[in-house]
């Protein structure tokens, strides 16, 4: 294992590389990167990213969005086949031809799309949010205009709640965060009654309304860190979360609450990036985030939500 992880060192200051891993990913990655983060703080640190080439440990959707901001890097993903269920739930000509028939119903909207999406979504939208930012944006969109928001129905309605707006939610959530048993969590609350319950606002609304606090990833961080004594949380989001936390808190435990299937909570896709193949790309030089047709416009979109 040492070995491996000096060859990554090595590798990467040959290739002149900078690598950025997600909360999400393995402890092991995390503490290898030079950036962590959630998918709002790492698409801005790809923009100050001084060396030739980004490694992004996370999803595709992430390292295209890198790839977007930045055209000039090259931009690796170690597994190409890191997707996202929710940027799976929404096609872009499904929902190219939804917009068209609100349209053709007299529907005034602008489509808000969370960033877990793929780049053929982004060009359709008005505009894109991530966990971190999804408040501000919607008070960005114009009072007398609908909102379409796209694809996560829990996030979408987790924002009408907390920003009053009413929306026309896509019908996609996602698989780690949409099985959280709720079950299992009112019995942990139960065992340790002085426990704090974080959730991800991916989580479905029956886990949220038994949550103290619902944030992001880099929220939640935040959060725990103002805590000065030490506290049990049970913590609803993906297991690795719980690395980071460890990491930068350690003076609190913290308790994943379970799937209702299994008892890990893992991400499928995250969980696709390993040592092996970051050293493999750091090696090769590949896979690599091609610009497509479709980056262009949404660039644009991308600038204007995350940048500015
Ligand atoms: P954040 O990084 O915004 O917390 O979102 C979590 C997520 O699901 C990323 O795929
Ligand atoms: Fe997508 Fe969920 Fe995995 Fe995040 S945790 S990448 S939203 S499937």
């Amino acid at each position: 294992m040492t070995n491996l992880i000096d060859e990554i060192k090595q590798l990467k200051k040959d290739r002149d590389a900078t690598i950025l891993a997600h909360y999400y990913q393995d402890g092991e990655i995390q503490e290898l990167a030079d950036f962590t983060g959630d998918s709002l703080k790492l698409a801005r640190a790809a923009t100050r990213v001084q060396t030739s080439t980004i490694v992004f440990c996370g999803v595709h959707f992430m390292a295209e969005t890198a790839k977007m901001l930045n055209p000039e890097k090259h931009v690796l993903l170690p597994d190409m086949k890191a997707g996202c269920s929710l940027a799976d739930s929404c096609p872009a000509p499904k929902l190219h031809r939804y917009q068209e028939m609100l349209r053709e119903n007299g529907h005034r909207f602008q489509t808000v799309t969370y960033i877990n999406s793929t780049a053929a979504v982004k060009a359709l939208s008005d505009w894109i949010v991530t966990s971190g930012n999804a408040e501000e944006i919607i008070h960005r969109v114009p009072k007398d205009m609908e909102i379409l928001f796209v694809p996560d129905r829990h996030l979408g309605q987790y924002l009408e709640e907390v920003t009053g707006r009413k929306m026309i939610l896509w019908n996609g959530s996602c698989m780690v965060h949409e099985i959280f048993s709720v079950g299992d969590l009112l019995a942990q609350r139960k065992k340790i009654p002085a426990s704090i319950t974080l959730a991800h606002p991916e989580c479905p609304a029956n886990i949220r309304e038994h949550s103290d606090f619902v944030g992001g990833t880099e929220a939640m961080l935040k959060y725990v860190g103002a805590v000065g004594e030490p506290k049990e949380f049970l913590v609803a989001t993906e297991a690795n979360m719980m690395w980071q936390l460890q990491n930068q808190f350690p003076r609190h435990r913290y308790h994943p609450v379970p799937g209702i299937s299994c008892a890990c909570n893992k991400c499928p896709h995250m969980a696709l990036n390993t040592l092996e193949k970051l050293r493999e790309c750091l090696a090769t030089g590949g896979p690599e985030i091609t610009w497509q047709p479709e980056f262009d416009k949404a660039r644009e979109v991308v600038q204007r939500s995350l940048l500015n």
